[in-house]
């Protein structure tokens, strides 16, 4: 795997980080080193975000993580040894200066984690407007804009992955899932229409259906985490996941992955 230079700025070396191209195609090369690789992990301060950024770091990456709750992203951050960046991805403005950060922090993204997304529930009689954006805002827009604005360093890179976690919700509705289902069948679309665009620049655009996992997900007044239950899905699973597609190496990629629990019956 080629040594890049030059890439860190700040407190970080420069040694061992490793160019997310393969420069050698006729080398024999099985897998991919994250060693030293800058992530970002949106909502990393809880639930599928903070599991992976968990794993990102054992992998020896440098991750960012961000969340709305400014305190408890640094806290997390803190737990993890990831960097904080207080992001609500539904602000044009602190997605701007998130890059802005990375950029002066790094100098290079390797791994965008678009992970942050909310619930919202509703039976098609009682949907309002208000409800549907707020989804929208988030799983949608928020998704988009985060992913548009980490092509700043992909496309100069030529290399770079986005991991989009869309759901299950994503390939099948269900009654009152209107909102929710929606807004990931529309990531879906996205993922889809970026992986045409962006793969002839090595930039790997892929989609993770995590089945249910409890986690604070669909708690938006509380935030409270909930515990893992003996049968169901754990955060670590869908981390695993995504580590698993990265770690291909870059001359393939995994256009979707659906994770179910085996037996939760
Ligand atoms: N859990 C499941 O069963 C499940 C299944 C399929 C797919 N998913 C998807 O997996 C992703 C993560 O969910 P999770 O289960 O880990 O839920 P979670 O524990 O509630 O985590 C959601 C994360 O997103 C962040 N977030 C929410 N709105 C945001 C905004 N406007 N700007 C920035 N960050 C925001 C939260 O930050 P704060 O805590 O700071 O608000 C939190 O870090 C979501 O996209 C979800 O749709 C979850």
């Amino acid at each position: 795997m080629k040594q890049c230079t030059n890439h860190h700025k700040g407190t970080h070396s420069n040694r061992n980080v490793h160019s997310l191209k393969n420069p050698n195609p006729q080398k024999k090369q099985s897998t991919l080193n994250l060693e030293n690789t800058i992530a970002l992990v949106t909502g990393g301060n809880s639930g599928l975000g903070k599991a992976t950024a968990q794993l990102l770091i054992e992998k020896g990456a440098k991750v960012v993580i961000t969340g709305r709750d400014e305190k408890k992203t640094a806290d997390v951050a803190g737990e993890l040894g990831a960097v904080p960046f207080h992001c609500d991805v539904t602000s044009d403005q602190d997605i701007q200066k998130m890059y802005d950060f990375i950029e002066e922090k790094f100098g290079r993204l390797d791994i965008l984690i678009n992970n942050a997304g909310i619930g919202g529930w509703s039976a098609l009689g009682e949907i309002t407007r208000e409800k549907m954006k707020e989804v929208y805002e988030v799983n949608v827009f928020g998704a988009t804009m985060v992913a548009s604005g980490a092509l700043r360093f992909f496309l100069k890179q030529k290399s770079g992955n986005i991991i989009n976690i869309a759901s299950t919700a994503s390939l099948k509705g269900y009654p009152q899932g209107s909102i929710y289902a929606s807004s990931k069948f529309a990531l879906r679309g996205l993922t889809q229409c970026w992986q045409a665009e962006l793969r002839r620049d090595n930039i790997r655009v892929i989609q993770i259906n995590p089945s249910e996992v409890p986690t604070a997900f669909g708690d938006e007044e509380n935030r409270k985490e909930r515990p893992i239950e003996d049968k169901k899905l754990t955060p670590h699973e869908i981390a695993h996941t995504i580590i698993c597609t990265l770690e291909m190496d870059n001359r393939g990629y995994i256009p979707e992955v659906t994770v179910h629990a085996t037996n939760p019956f």
